[in-house]
């Protein structure tokens, strides 16, 4: 496995996969990688001749700087991690190789897919972030297909948004989430929950999976079903930052499940901000 931290050794290392009769995957990370990230690794590994992974903690995308100077970073731990799961190439730029003296442009995407949720609660400098470096990335690598989680919902949708916008040439492929063996989502931010707070944090994929339950059972109505999270959560003494159901490609709020709807959440643990989801309605 090599690790290469310009863009132009980037370019010939994908033309050289490519010459050699390869199509090529590139799955974007900011590192500290756990399971989660891997599983993503393991899909394009099934898919692609050759697979890329990124290691960028984008400045641009954090809008608390104590989260951002909080992150962990380890690439030591990451590049082992990386190769053990079929990794070809890891790129690992510093900020300066994506974000040269000057720059200064950003990729907005607008409407209520950057507004809601996520975009509320951090704001929407957050998916400013995320598309200038995932869109800074995509025409880096030029990869045949790029791998996101379905954990992080709304940054699919919105990526979806701007590779179509832009006209990428590039497939977005989502994948499932992938959690701990407890239901807890695996995240980055899970090393940072004290034993206590880990196990209060198990009341977010409790919550979704009342409202998923409760769904199943015959209940459309979304207040009720909502109702149903929010107890859960409550039991634990988390207190979420929002909980919704929104249709999972506007994200608009539903007021009756009837068609497939995602039902998202994000609540303050201690700290530690964790976010979740479910879709409902999905056979
Ligand atoms: P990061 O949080 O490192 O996540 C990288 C990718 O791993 C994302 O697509 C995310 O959805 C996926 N992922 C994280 N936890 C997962 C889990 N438990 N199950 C499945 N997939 C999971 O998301 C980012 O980085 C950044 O915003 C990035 C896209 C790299 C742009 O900077």
């Amino acid at each position: 496995m090599r690790i290469v931290r310009t863009v132009r050794e980037l370019r010939e290392a994908v033309a050289a996969a490519r010459a050699a009769g390869s199509t090529a995957a590139l799955v974007p990370t900011m590192g500290a990688l756990h399971e989660g990230h891997l599983s993503l690794v393991r899909a394009a590994r099934s898919e692609h001749g050759f697979v890329m992974l990124s290691i960028f903690v984008n400045p641009k995308q954090f809008t608390d700087a104590a989260d951002l100077a909080a992150y962990p970073r380890e690439e030591g731990r990451d590049a082992a991690l990386a190769e053990g799961a079929g990794v070809d190439l890891v790129f690992a730029p510093d900020a300066a190789e994506l974000y040269p003296g000057g720059f200064a442009t950003t990729v907005h995407v607008s409407g209520a897919i950057t507004e809601t949720l996520e975009g509320a609660g951090r704001g929407s400098a957050h998916f400013d972030g995320v598309a200038t470096v995932v869109s800074k990335l995509l025409i880096a690598a030029a990869p045949d297909a790029a791998y996101f989680g379905q954990k992080d919902a709304q940054q699919l949708v919105v990526v979806r948004r701007m590779v179509a916008d832009l006209g990428l040439p590039v497939r977005i492929v989502a994948c499932p989430t992938s959690r701990d063996e407890d239901g807890l989502a695996r995240s980055s931010r899970n090393v940072r929950l004290g034993a206590e707070q880990r196990i209060r944090a198990l009341a977010i994929p409790r919550a979704l999976d009342a409202i998923a339950e409760a769904a199943r059972a015959g209940e459309t109505d979304a207040a009720a079903l909502l109702a149903r999270g929010e107890a859960v959560l409550a039991q634990s003494g988390v207190d979420a930052e929002y909980l919704a159901l929104v249709q999972p490609d506007t994200l608009e709020a539903v007021q009756r499940v009837t068609e497939p709807t995602l039902c998202a959440i994000a609540a303050r643990v201690g700290d530690v901000r964790l976010i979740d989801n479910v879709l409902l309605g999905d056979g």
